[in-house]
């Protein structure tokens, strides 16, 4: 499905929708090219799913931050510096794939293979003379 975000205040209303269908065990991928607004979506899902406070501190913090949220714990990734996939392997990030966890991912595209047919695709584009505006892309999984 495609929808038109014309504001940013209509991504946050979007990721409010979203996270309502989420739960323990989800893993969303949230692709789209620098500056697209990939943080912005998962930090208001994160609000959503009632992240309130700072990251818990963790050795691979660049990569993967944890939080916790209202029945459930959130992983925010950001994939943007792994050199290939195997660096994720060696974290362990499957963990995160399962409840209590629920994953939201930046730059999946850096470990596509990593990732189960059940994951939650959304990508964001931006819209050539509409500063404000986006178009968001998601697989039908989220809306079955
Ligand atoms: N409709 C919109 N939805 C989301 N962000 C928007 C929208 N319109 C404008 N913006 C702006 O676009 C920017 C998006 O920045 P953000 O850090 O979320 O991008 P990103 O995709 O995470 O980039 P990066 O790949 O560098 O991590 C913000 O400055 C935000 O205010
Ligand atoms: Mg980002």
């Amino acid at each position: 499905m495609h929808k038109r975000l014309n504001s940013e205040a209509e991504t946050i209303e979007f990721a409010n929708e979203m996270s309502a269908r989420l739960k323990p065990g989800d893993v969303v991928a949230i692709s789209g090219d620098l500056g697209a607004g990939k943080s912005v979506l998962a930090r208001a899902m994160m609000r959503a799913l009632g992240v309130s406070d700072t990251a818990l501190p963790s050795p691979t913090y660049t990569i993967i931050q944890e939080y916790e949220g209202r029945g459930c714990r959130v992983a925010h990734m950001d994939w943007y510096r792994l050199s290939d996939e195997s660096e994720l392997g060696a974290i362990g990030v499957r963990e995160y794939f399962m409840p209590p966890w629920i994953c939201l991912i930046e730059w999946p595209e850096r470990a596509y293979g990593l990732l189960s047919g059940s994951t939650i695709h959304l990508n964001l584009q931006c819209i050539e003379g509409a500063p404000e505006a986006r178009m968001l892309e998601a697989n039908d999984r989220i809306w079955t």
